[in-house]
């Protein structure tokens, strides 16, 4: 068994945080093993929750119909996870002690899937990989869509990009444009690798 498959094992049985109390499955991640792109949310929701995997509800809608279409990507050929993996209640933000707790699973996943890039989705997957990757914290609005080089020793290279997470475009039409505008950047940065 690879570290992926034994961090899976693991994850499936956890009760490393108050999360795994309420939750109905865990939502590990999914998508291509061998992705140069990994999307990383902040929580599974509710129909996450019920079916075992992110971004199955309205925000994954627009983020496969919409978000990845303007980068020219395809949801099968990406890697998209969360930096929790069980559901915190009513959709609560996860807290800090989750994170940590949680945070182990994400690590491995960046490890063995080693992307190209890595975007994150919103303000809680953002803060929290900033703060791994010793990047000076900023308000999403000066740093969606921007590229932070990442060269680590454990993690490889990779190019780190901040944007909304999809949720926001639901409630709040208005950044909708400012959020394909991320996407199509995206989809530029990932075709200079191809
Ligand atoms: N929001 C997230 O951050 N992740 C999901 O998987 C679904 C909604």
């Amino acid at each position: 068994m690879n570290e992926l498959e034994e961090a899976l094992k693991q994850a499936l049985r956890c009760t490393r945080c108050r999360l795994s109390e309420a939750r109905t499955n865990v939502v590990f991640g999914d998508g291509d093993l061998k992705a140069s792109v990994m999307l990383i949310g902040e929580a599974p929701g509710f129909n996450e929750d019920r079916e075992g995997r992110p971004f199955v509800g309205q925000a994954g809608k627009f983020l496969n119909e919409k978000l990845l279409k303007a980068a020219g990507l395809e949801r099968s050929s990406v890697y998209v996870t969360n930096v929790v993996k069980c559901r915190p209640p009513g959709n609560r933000e996860p807290a800090d002690d989750e994170i940590e707790a949680c945070f182990p699973y994400l690590s491995v996943q960046i490890r063995s899937i080693r992307p190209r890039v890595i975007v994150t989705l919103g303000n809680v997957a953002t803060n929290t990989l900033f703060r791994k990757f010793n990047i000076k914290p900023a308000s999403m609005g000066s740093i969606h869509g921007k590229v932070f080089n990442v060269n680590t020793l454990s993690y490889g290279s990779f190019k780190l990009i901040p944007s909304y997470h999809p949720a926001t475009a639901l409630y709040n039409p208005g950044v909708s444009e400012a959020m394909v505008e991320d996407w199509l950047q995206i989809g530029m940065v990932v075709k200079s690798f191809k």
